[in-house]
Parts: C-alpha cells; structure tokens; sequence
C-alpha cells in the first residue's frame, strides 16, 4: 500500500507514506537538493531536522555528462548519497523559468526509472496564472497526454502526475479527474509557484479545493514548489500530504529568513526572534557578522529549522485536531491568508469541507474569532438542527400575536434558557417542563436539551454570545432562526419543571444525540419501551443504555456520542430504511465480518453518503441483512477509491 491515512483533522491527513526506500510520515516537507551546489547534505539535514525525503532535479542530474553518467551507473541514492526516499522533477520548472528546453516527455520519464528514484515526475506544461482559457485548455490536454505517455515508463518507480489548469479551476478539476483511472501513485498541485510569488492566496486557495475535488483520496498529493511556512496550515487542512522548498535556499542566498508568520531580511533584524539552534546560538549580531558562505548556510539552517518545527506542530495539530484552529491564527499573518481562509466558507466549498470533516475530536473546538463560525462543523449543526431534531412538546394555541405566529395559531413553544455559566448547560438543572422543548441560545447555536453533552456542545471553548464577533453573532441568530422555523417553534420563557410531569434528561439525551448521530426517527426507537440507564458513580454522567433485557448503547466518553450494541443497531436499523447508516459489504467479505473482523475498503459495495469520519455505522450485506456494527474511519468518497486498508472498524459481529 502506497498511502494510509492514520489521523485526520478538517481535510487534511497524517498519513504514511510507503516508498521502496522506506516510510515517510505526512504532511512533510522535501528539501530541494541541487547535486551541483548544496549547502547541506541529505544525511545533514535528516540529523539535524529530521528531514524524511529530499526532491532533486532529473533534468539537472541528466545535462550534466558526469552526474548523468554516475546517476546511470550508479542511482540517484549514490549520487546524492542518501538512502532514504527521494523524488525527482522533471524540468517543467526550468522550461517555465528558462523558456527553451529541450527534453522528452519519455526520455526524461525513463531517466528517472532508470536511475532508481522513488517518485518519477511526468514533463507537464507550466499553466501560469495569466493563461487565457485556450492555451490553458491546450496545455491541460497535453499535461494529461504525456502523463498516459509516461506511464508505461514508469518501471519500478512510483509515478507522479502533476494537475494543472492555472486559475481556470474546473480545468483543474478536469486534469485531475482524467488522472483517476490511470496507472500513477502520486499527484503534485502544479502551477502554483507564481501565484504563492505574489501572495495570491485566495486563488492559491480555490486551485487546491478544485484539484483535490477531481483527485482520487488514496494516493499522496503534493503541492508543487510550495515551501514557506506560512501557508502550511491552510495547505494541509486542505488535503495537501507533501511540500518541497528551495526557498529554504534561495531565501538564504538573499540573507532572508523564513518564519511561520512570514519573511524578514536578517539586516533588518535587531534580534532574532527564534528559538532554533542557529539563532540561538549566533543571535543577531553574530548571525550578521558570519563570513559569507557560512551566514548563507546558517541561515538555510534556520529556515528549514523553521520549517520542520511548523510541520511538528501540523502533525499535532491534526492529532488532537485543533487544525481548524492553527488555520484561522495562521491567517492573521497575512490579509490575503486571511481572504484565503474566509473563502473556504463560501457555500460550495464549505460542503467540500464537510464531507471530510470527522464527527468530533478528543480536544475542545475552540473559537479564534472572526473565522470561526465558517468552519464546517457550523454547516453541519446548523443543518442538522433542521433535519435531525424531532420536536416532542404539543402544538399549543396562540393566545394572541407574536412575531413568530398569530393569534389562533397553532405552534409549539421552545423554551429559552439563558446561556448558564458552565458546560453542559441542561444536565443537573433540575427537570424541565415536559409540556415544550427547550434550547439554550449560545456561540453554538440553539442548543437543544439532551443534545448538550455531545460535541462540540459540550467539548468547546467559545466567548459568551456578548464577548463573540459580529460575523459570529449573525451566524447564531440566522441559525436559531431557521432552527424555529424548520420546527413551527415560538420562543416561550420555559416554566418551571413540573415533580412528576418533567422531563427525564436521560431519556432526552438518548432521544436527542442518538436522532443527531443516525438521523430523525432513530431517537424514538431507542427509547420505545422500558429504559433503563446506568450513571458513572464518579462523574454522574450516562454510561450505559438497556432497553428491557437488552443492553442497546454506551456512551463515548470523549465525545458524548452513542456507540451501538447489536440490540441498539437492530432498532436503528429497522427504524430507518436503507441505505441511512448503512455500510453495504460484498459477499465475500460477510463472513469476515460476522466474525467481528474489520470491513476492508475495498469490500464496500455502497454505502450512506451522509456518514461521516467517525460515524457509527451499520455493516450490512447487498440483501440489507445486519451483520455487524462499527465505526468508520473514512468518508464515504474516500472508501469509495481506498482499494485497501480498513474501513470500519468493526466492534461487534452478528455470527448467523
Ligand atoms: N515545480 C514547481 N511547480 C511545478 C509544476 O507545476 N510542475 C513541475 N513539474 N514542477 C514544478
Ligand atoms: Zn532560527
């Protein structure tokens, strides 16, 4: 297997990456080594920063007579004597740069074979961002034709195929969709380099959400020539695996040093403000007074130092999925990141977005500000505040006119609680007046009772709704607004809870979270009869669900979700019909999973293209026969192009 995906945070993925050379953990960052002049070694800088891969030029390597004949003689490996994995470029870069090239789309491709690298890259067309829609068009076509050229030549090399289309992005999409079917490993962005130049990230933005929306989820995307820091975060969360740089160099060269915020002229500097080991080491008297050649080297020093730690921190990141979060900080290091990330919370590509967006994270979701509010999870609970909510006070007759229905209508009351102090806002309360529903109005949303000891309900940090910004509170009311709408509610001021008429919160939390987890209508299967809930002696917080004998569902400690038993699936199961929940499995792989084995990717037939990272779901044979239930662990269109790797995680198997 080429690439797995181990954990994930908005679109972006920690993965492994397997070459003949070894593994390499995602996102990373490739150094460009040129073999002509290189101020650090491979085996330098994997001691020193813990570089993984490196990227060199097989253009370079093959005009020149003696790297050529060396390469050919002896692989790449030895020339740049590194063992680990490494990639090569084609000399599109150099034919953009220099004008006249004159290279083969199948020598070149077979050069690389030959000399043994692990990642061969086709002679794609540079797209520049000013092409005009023909000429992009022409050279998008002919990208794709000598990519199916390439790849009877790709021997036993992985082949790269880089997607272009300039900022025409449905060209993009159209390069990268052509990819899918054929016979390459890995994908490069491309044509990005000018763009990233003149900081025109918004457009950088917009060119990885329409390559990705055409490429296939089970091999490593790479963004072409993208090597500062700065935009790191935003790439990854947008499903970029690979960056290189030369920057590192080039920037050095110029006596510039790179910083996660941005680019400073070591001149300009009165002190450094870095913690690495070169700047802690020389400060910045000292940095400035190194003979030539040595200051350029310290400063390439610093500069992937910089470059490494920001990736750690990604990597973290997307652990504990706070990758949303570094986004939205990241951004307010430059206006035009800012613009960037703002545009992610347009319509479509905020859809994009949440289809890949896992159901919940071991960390809190915290607010950063003013970006917040458009990140998926937003669309999510705002749109499933519509669909996945039943109402359960009765209809009660208007007594006069409110600005939500007139007299003689007939409505139902949603009582208003104010926004409580600490989390979660319903439990221990006290009961609630049984004759309405009630919501607390907070950064979040409306948040009904039952729903608030599930994520993010519960597990987040955000301002009071007085302490949000403006774009925030616009987002809560539009969205308590059509929470009262979809439901034919009225806020009422909520009456004191009835002794015996009130609400059992137990009962609401699994009616409420279980109708958000598997859709409206499975609530109510759940409670149907006699329930019975056992609390945690130490923290008081729900653990397990019986309904009569049976025990149904236990809760997630972390996330406050639901985790069905076999009798829980059953009830969802045949309280909503096929395809909601279901994860459809091949015939052959049924007996493997009756057995309580995992379900394989590759093994999928169909499934609910509304389940989610992390979902609960229920495996089930072609003739819609339960046969285990688990937990995902990819999004749908992911499973959909995985040949391999697991699925679901299977927790329990129905043996015949
Ligand atoms: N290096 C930076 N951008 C590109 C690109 O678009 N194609 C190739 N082959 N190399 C690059
Ligand atoms: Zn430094």
């Amino acid at each position: 297997m080429t690439f797995e995906i181990l954990e994930r945070a908005a679109a972006g993925r920690l993965g492994r990456f397997t070459t003949a050379h070894g593994k390499v953990t995602t996102p990373t960052l490739m150094p460009v080594v040129n073999p002509n002049i290189s101020l650090l070694t491979p085996r330098q800088m994997r001691d020193q920063f813990g570089t993984q891969m490196v990227i060199t030029n097989s253009y370079v390597l093959n005009k020149h007579e003696a790297l050529r004949t060396k390469a050919l003689a002896e692989g790449v490996h030895k020339v740049l004597d590194w063992d680990g994995p490494t990639m090569t470029d084609s000399g599109t870069f150099q034919m953009y740069v220099y004008g006249d090239v004159q290279l083969q789309n199948d020598t070149i491709v077979g050069f690389q074979r030959d000399i043994g690298v692990d990642v061969a890259t086709c002679f794609d067309i540079f797209v520049t961002p000013d092409m005009g829609r023909a000429e992009a068009e022409a050279a998008v076509a002919a990208t794709i034709a000598r990519t199916k050229e390439a790849v009877p030549h790709k021997g036993n090399s992985l082949l790269n195929a880089t997607v272009q289309g300039g900022v025409h992005y449905d060209l993009r999409k159209l390069c990268a969709e052509a990819y899918r079917d054929l016979d390459v490993d890995y994908h490069t962005i491309g044509g990005v380099v000018p763009v990233m130049e003149q900081q025109m990230y918004p457009e950088l933005a917009e060119m990885i959400l329409w390559s990705q929306a055409g490429l296939r989820k089970d091999r490593p995307v790479h963004l072409f020539g993208a090597g500062h820091p700065l935009i790191f975060p935003l790439a990854v969360a947008l499903g970029c695996d690979l960056f290189d740089s030369s920057a590192y160099a080039k920037y050095a060269k110029d006596g510039r040093m790179m910083f996660e915020w941005g680019t400073a002229h070591l001149a300009e500097l009165a002190e450094l403000p870095c913690a690495c080991p070169v700047c802690s080491k020389h400060g910045a008297d000292g940095l400035k007074a190194l003979p030539g050649k040595e200051k350029e080297t310290a400063l390439a020093e610093h500069n992937l130092h910089v470059s490494f730690a920001d990736l750690r921190r990604i990597r973290t990141a997307i652990q504990e999925g706070s990758l949303w979060e570094l986004v939205e900080q990241r951004s307010a290091c430059h206006p035009m990141l800012a613009a960037a990330t703002r545009k992610l919370g347009d319509p479509t590509y905020q859809a994009w977005l949440e289809q890949r967006e896992p159901v919940s994270h071991t960390r809190a979701l915290r607010y950063t500000g003013s970006l917040t509010h458009q990140r998926p999870i937003f669309r999510r609970i705002r749109e499933r505040l519509q669909t996945r909510f039943v109402p359960q006070g009765e209809p009660v007759e208007m007594e006069m006119d409110t600005g939500f229905a007139n007299k003689g209508d007939m409505r139902r009351e949603l009582g208003m609680h104010k926004e409580p102090g600490g989390k979660p806002y319903f439990a221990g309360r006290g009961s609630l007046d049984a004759a309405m529903d009630h919501a607390v109005v907070c950064a979040l949303g409306p948040v009904p009772a039952g729903l608030d000891e599930a994520y993010p309900f519960a597990q987040s940090v955000l301002p009071r709704l007085e302490g949000l910004d403006r774009g925030h509170m616009g987002w809560v009311g539009e969205t308590k607004d059509l929470f009262l709408a979809a439901h034919g509610f009225v806020p009422a001021i909520p009456g004191p809870g009835g002794k015996d008429g009130g609400v059992q919160f137990g009962k609401l939390q699994v009616l409420r979270t279980a109708d958000w987890q598997f859709g409206a209508g499975a609530g109510a299967a759940l409670i149907a009869g006699d329930l019975r809930l056992e609390t945690s002696r130490a923290t008081g917080k729900l653990r397990t669900v019986h309904l009569g004998d049976e025990h149904i569902l236990s809760l997630r400690a972390h996330d406050g979700f639901w985790t069905l038993k076999i009798a829980g699936a059953r009830l969802v199961h045949k309280a909503l019909p096929s395809p909601a929940n279901r994860v459809v499995v091949a015939a052959d792989s049924v007996p493997f999973n009756r057995a309580g084995k995992s379900v394989f990717a590759q093994f999928v037939k169909t499934m609910d293209e509304g389940l989610r990272p992390g979902d609960e779901c229920l495996v089930v044979d072609e003739q819609d026969t339960l046969i285990a239930v688990g937990q995902l662990l990819l999004a749908p269109d992911e499973v959909h192009d995985f040949k391999k790797g697991m699925a679901v995680r299977v927790r329990e198997g129905i043996p015949v």
